[in-house]
């Protein structure tokens, strides 16, 4: 049977490849997607950003039922846990949003095959397998975004019970009595904060002698200390070497120290990207010592006319990093342009409260020898803040001491996922602190926070 044309194949529909499609097809591409899953929407949509926020935002609300309403004036009577009923609502967010992407390919007129999609030698060919049988594609254009998974431990089996990933984690059934999460990353915070304000005792277990590395070190020592007032207990310095069930619990053995027992372990130290038979060979390509693809700064990867982006590449493993680099990459193909500011891509971590970050760290303004002010401002000196009882953290601005450009803003308080877009586009513009403390901000918001933290870098902040 003769190959299906198009004038680009996407490998992949997550945040990554489905919005690189939809950006494709707009500039007039004739589009395909190719996704094994049957739900669009990748690893975000089904298993990751939306499943835990959703969690994370149930699980609060619950834990602030219990333990913060009082303060307001309300006392609520007879409160319970109704797991099942969260489990619910968390897969009805993931359906709405993965069939808001099959209506996005209806809309875009994007075709979408359903299988496991394989390179299939030079010449734009793909091969895509769904068990049943197997279809030919033909495009001028490949991209690869494979995504990724989670990273296994050696020793640390997942075993469909007690053993898993952050997949399984979405979705226990009952609150675990004593949940061990390997690794006090984004994952470990995140999925142990919800399991945490369930009611689960939680033991984080890491490897360095800190949290959240690649974060803001000040930040993250006080991210350790509200999160322990909260009840997860960490121990640092921990290498976990294998987990084995006895009993009806679980032991985790570390290096040198008493082992922990509990009886749900969740294994969150990190993830690889996915190139199993993708066939990269029949190309010649070969991996990264990593395991990511290797692309030049325009995401072509060393064989004619296929590219790579989103977490099957180096750079953060985010869900808008892949995106902005999709729209950059099919940008470039279609109109010569196409570019990714990397040191205007924030990260956030959804704990309560949330922490956020973009741009340099005070670490690595340090180890560059670059010369910058800093401007600090806590929320307990911000009105908003008083009225959603949520004082808890400050705000970070770094300013390159000669220019005054921004160079690095980091958030540890409430809403911090949001305000820190605004310290994004202000980096994005090459602003200066000066340029944000000269904005006004309506009042009273959290926003006013990050102006006095612009206004405190000159060391004329207002309210402290
Ligand atoms: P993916 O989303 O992994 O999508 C790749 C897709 O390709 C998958 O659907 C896969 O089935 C498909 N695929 C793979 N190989 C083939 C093949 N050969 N043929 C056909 N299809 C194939 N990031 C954030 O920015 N914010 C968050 O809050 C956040 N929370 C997260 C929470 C969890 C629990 C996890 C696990 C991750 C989270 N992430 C978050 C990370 C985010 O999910 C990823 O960075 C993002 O999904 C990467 O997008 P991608 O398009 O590169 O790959
Ligand atoms: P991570 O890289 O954030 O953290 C993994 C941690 O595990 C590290 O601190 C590491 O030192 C530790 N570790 C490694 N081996 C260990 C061992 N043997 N014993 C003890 N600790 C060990 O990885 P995580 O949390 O699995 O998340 C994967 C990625 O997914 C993140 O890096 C992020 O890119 C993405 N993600 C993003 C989220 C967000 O944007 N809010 C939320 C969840 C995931």
């Amino acid at each position: 049977m003769a190959a299906a044309e198009h004038d680009l194949v996407v490998i992949g529909a997550g945040p990554g490849g489905y919005v690189a499609a939809i950006r494709a097809a707009q500039l007039g591409l004739k589009v395909a997607c190719v996704e094994e899953v049957s739900a669009l929407g990748g690893t975000c949509l089904r298993i990751g950003c939306i499943p835990s926020k959703a969690l994370l935002e149930s699980s609060e609300r619950f834990s602030e039922a219990k333990e913060k309403f009082e303060t307001h004036g309300i006392h609520v009577n007879g409160l319970t846990l109704d797991l099942a009923g969260m489990l619910r609502r968390k897969e009805q967010v993931v359906t709405t949003l993965t069939k808001g992407v099959e209506a996005l390919f209806k809309k875009n007129r994007i075709t979408r095959y359903f299988g496991h999609a394989r390179l299939d030698g030079p010449g734009g060919r793909v091969v895509v397998a769904d068990g049943k049988e197997e279809k030919q594609l033909k495009a001028r254009w490949i991209l690869l975004a494979t995504g990724s998974r989670s990273a296994e431990l050696a020793g640390v089996k997942p075993d469909g019970a007690g053993v898993g990933t952050s997949t399984e984690a979405l979705r226990y059934n009952q609150v675990p009595k004593h949940l061990v999460v390997i690794g006090g990353g984004y994952i470990g915070l995140e999925l142990g904060s919800v399991w945490r304000r369930l009611g689960a005792r939680v033991t984080v277990l890491e490897y360095l002698d800190r949290i959240l590395f690649g974060l803001d070190a000040e930040v993250a020592a006080d991210a350790r200390k509200i999160l322990e007032k909260q009840g997860l207990e960490f121990r640092l310095g921990c290498r976990v070497t294998g987990a084995r069930a006895e009993d009806d619990q679980y032991v985790v053995d570390i290096e040198g120290q008493e082992a922990v027992r509990g009886d749900r372990v969740l294994v969150a130290v990190g993830r690889i990207p996915n190139t199993h038979d993708l066939g990269l060979e029949s190309v010649g390509i070969e991996l990264h010592k990593k395991g990511f693809i290797p692309v030049n700064d325009h995401f072509a990867t060393g064989a004619e006319g296929i590219y790579a982006i989103g977490d099957v590449i180096t750079g953060p493993m985010l869900a808008h990093k892949a995106e902005e680099e999709g729209i950059a990459c099919v940008e470039r193909l279609v109109t010569g342009h196409g570019h990714v500011n990397y040191d205007a891509i924030a990260a956030v971590v959804y704990t309560h409260p949330e922490i956020a970050a973009v741009g340099r760290t005070e670490e690595q303004l340090k180890q560059a020898g670059t010369d910058y002010r800093k401007g600090v401002f806590p929320f307990r000196a911000n009105g908003r803040a008083r009225t959603l009882g949520q004082v808890e953290g400050w705000i970070k601005m770094l300013a390159d001491a000669k220019t005054d450009r921004i160079l690095g803003v980091h958030i540890i308080g409430p809403h911090a996922g949001d305000l820190i877009n605004e310290a994004a586009t202000a980096v994005a513009f090459g602003a200066s602190s000066e340029d944000l403390a000269r904005t006004c901000h309506v009042h009273p918001t959290l926003g006013e926070a990050l102006r006095e933290a612009a206004l405190a870098v000159a060391g004329r902040a207002i309210h402290i």
